[in-house]
């Protein structure tokens, strides 16, 4: 996803003589890290942090292992001087959670860039705003700055969109109890102005398409068949990219 990889890269140019450190919160099997590393990762990246259910975690390091070249990416066994970690965790246990990245151990006063990429939609609707302030209590008294940048698909209660997602998600046994719980880019505003993150941005994914530089937004209308290009929007209108600030000054993640 363009706009989100644009967020992280433009983190980690500013101020490029800082280390910076990312944390992926519920980060599955996503592969940014070795795709940045194998383009070589920006120096001031010190530090990436992937977080998931012990259960994905054990998987992806297997998976890691498994491959030489992922395995010399990562350099798993060497922990201390190794950017790369993997730690399993519950997000939905945020007090437990802390305690696990205390150990890392991740710095406060780094400045840090949280990732949560089509995650919070897994938790209940009272698990957001508790991992959030938990988030910010640890990291808000940190020299930081910090920032938080999410990516989730939305709806209203009443919008077929999310019913059928729900009903289609449902059918596969996967549950996603916040979908409706902050179902526009005000509601997601507000939550993080109520879990104390300042400057508060949020685009859907037109708006945020639309900010891509011309030549990318080019080869995707290059590849979309005009009568798909209603439904690429429609299902854009039901997407959000969001992101807020511990400290000072507001972040230009989008450019
Ligand atoms: C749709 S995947 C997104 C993975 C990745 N962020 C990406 O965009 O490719 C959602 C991930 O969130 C993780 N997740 C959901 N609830 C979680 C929880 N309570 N604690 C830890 N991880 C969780 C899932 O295990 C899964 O890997």
């Amino acid at each position: 996803m363009a706009s989100f990889q644009r967020c992280i890269t433009s983190f980690l140019a500013l101020a490029p003589e800082r280390p910076k450190q990312i944390l992926s919160l519920g980060a599955g099997f996503d592969t940014a890290f070795f795709r940045l590393r194998a383009q070589g990762l920006p120096p001031s990246l010190s530090l990436w942090v992937e977080v998931d259910f012990d259960s994905i975690i054990q998987r992806k390091e297997a998976i890691i292992r498994r491959s030489p070249a992922l395995a010399s990416l990562a350099s798993l066994d060497a922990p201390q001087t190794s950017p790369y970690r993997l730690v399993g965790a519950d997000l939905a246990t945020a007090d437990r959670l802390i305690e696990t990245l205390r150990k890392v151990p991740l710095d406060p006063n780094v400045p840090t860039l949280v990732i949560l990429e089509c995650v919070t939609v897994y938790l209940q609707p009272a698990e957001v705003p508790a991992l959030l302030r938990a988030l910010g209590g640890y990291f808000g008294p940190g020299a930081g700055p910090c920032a938080v940048l999410g990516y989730d698909p939305t709806s209203e209660a009443t919008d077929r969109f999310g019913l059928i997602m729900i009903e289609n998600l449902r059918s596969r046994g996967i549950e996603v109890p916040s979908l409706m719980a902050f179902p526009s880019c005000q509601a997601r505003q507000q939550l993080l102005t109520s879990c104390g993150w300042r400057f508060p941005q949020c685009l859907n994914m037109n708006e945020a398409y639309a900010k891509l530089p011309v030549q990318d937004r080019r080869r995707v209308e290059r590849t979309q068949p005009l009568d798909e290009l209603e439904e690429f929007r429609l299902l854009h209108q039901h997407y959000v990219l969001w992101w807020g600030v511990l400290g000072d000054n507001p972040l230009a993640l989008m450019g």
